[in-house]
């Protein structure tokens, strides 16, 4: 594999914070090498700067997408950190349901899993909802998935995983319940993929949007940004929210400078959260 040298580390790192808000740092070298490098090598170049420049060129659009793909961390798993499910469960599924009623009865509640990675996310809030409620949840949730890496979002939509991805954080009992088996794994079944829809957003740069949502989860994913990009990222949000809507983030992750407009709740055992004021 070709080795980048410093003055194309520094451009890499640039073109990745403008195309996805990632900040790479000195000690993420190894990152670009072991990621963008097998690129380098498919497209047969002889170094990075051309790899650069035919990105700058803008001849070949995919190449962003494919850079944007490879640089990206997935990491996700079923029901990671489990407070945030209980959350929903026993506080904010049936605080929503209840505040729909008159005209808004046949709105269904909507829920965002923005950086929604393959879709082990979407899937725990889908299954959660069934648990809880049955399958009514099929017509009085909606759940939507975005990321900004259109192959990761591709796997999300297909909702086919591995039994090594089953294996971390799908409850046995559950699994049989909501899953078939396939030739290579499991699928999730066709009424908890019909609650999910998914589509490709730079949480960086929202456009307007259809909805407002009574709950967002962005979890493990504003670590990867500078602190300006975080305010802007909850910023804006807490602005897709409903009055009273909740900000679900990491548990490692903290919303700073937006007291304006969400305020920490922290009544709830297992899991802090932000309501919009
Ligand atoms: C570590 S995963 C987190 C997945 C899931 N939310 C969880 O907590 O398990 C981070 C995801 O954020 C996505 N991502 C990174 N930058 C993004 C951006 N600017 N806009 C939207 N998604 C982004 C990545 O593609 C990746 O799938």
């Amino acid at each position: 594999m070709v080795p980048i040298t410093d003055a194309e580390f520094v451009e890499f790192t640039r073109l990745v914070n403008q195309l996805t808000g990632i900040v790479l740092d000195d000690t993420k070298r190894y990152l670009i090498e072991t990621r963008i490098g097998p690129l380098v090598d498919e497209l047969k170049l002889s170094n990075y700067r051309s790899l650069l420049d035919l990105v700058k060129s803008g001849g070949k659009p995919a190449l962003q997408e494919r850079i944007i793909d490879a640089i990206t961390t997935n990491e996700t798993f079923f029901f990671r950190e489990p407070g945030a499910f209980d959350l929903l469960r026993r506080r904010l599924i049936p605080k929503a349901l209840d505040e729909r009623t008159g005209s808004r009865s046949r709105e269904p509640m909507r829920i965002w899993s923005a950086a929604c990675s393959s879709g082990q996310e979407m899937y725990s809030l889908a299954i959660s909802a069934l648990e809880l409620i049955g399958t009514i949840a099929t017509e009085r949730i909606a759940i939507d998935g975005s990321d900004i890496s259109e192959q990761i979002l591709a796997r999300a939509s297909l909702g086919a995983y591995s039994q090594f991805e089953v294996n971390r954080g799908m409850p046995a009992n559950l699994l049989s319940k909501y899953f078939t088996a396939t030739p290579t794994g499991f699928r999730v079944v066709d009424h908890i993929r019909a609650m999910c829809s998914f589509n490709k957003a730079n949480l960086l740069r929202l456009g307007p949007m259809m909805h407002r949502y009574d709950v967002i989860l962005c979890r493990n994913v504003s670590i990867y940004f500078s602190p300006a990009e975080r305010i802007v990222l909850f910023r804006s949000l807490a602005n897709c929210l409903i009055p009273g809507g909740a900000l679900i983030v990491g548990s490692t992750e903290q919303v700073r400078d937006c007291e304006s407009i969400l305020r920490m709740v922290n009544d709830f055992p297992g899991c802090y959260y932000y309501q919009r004021i």
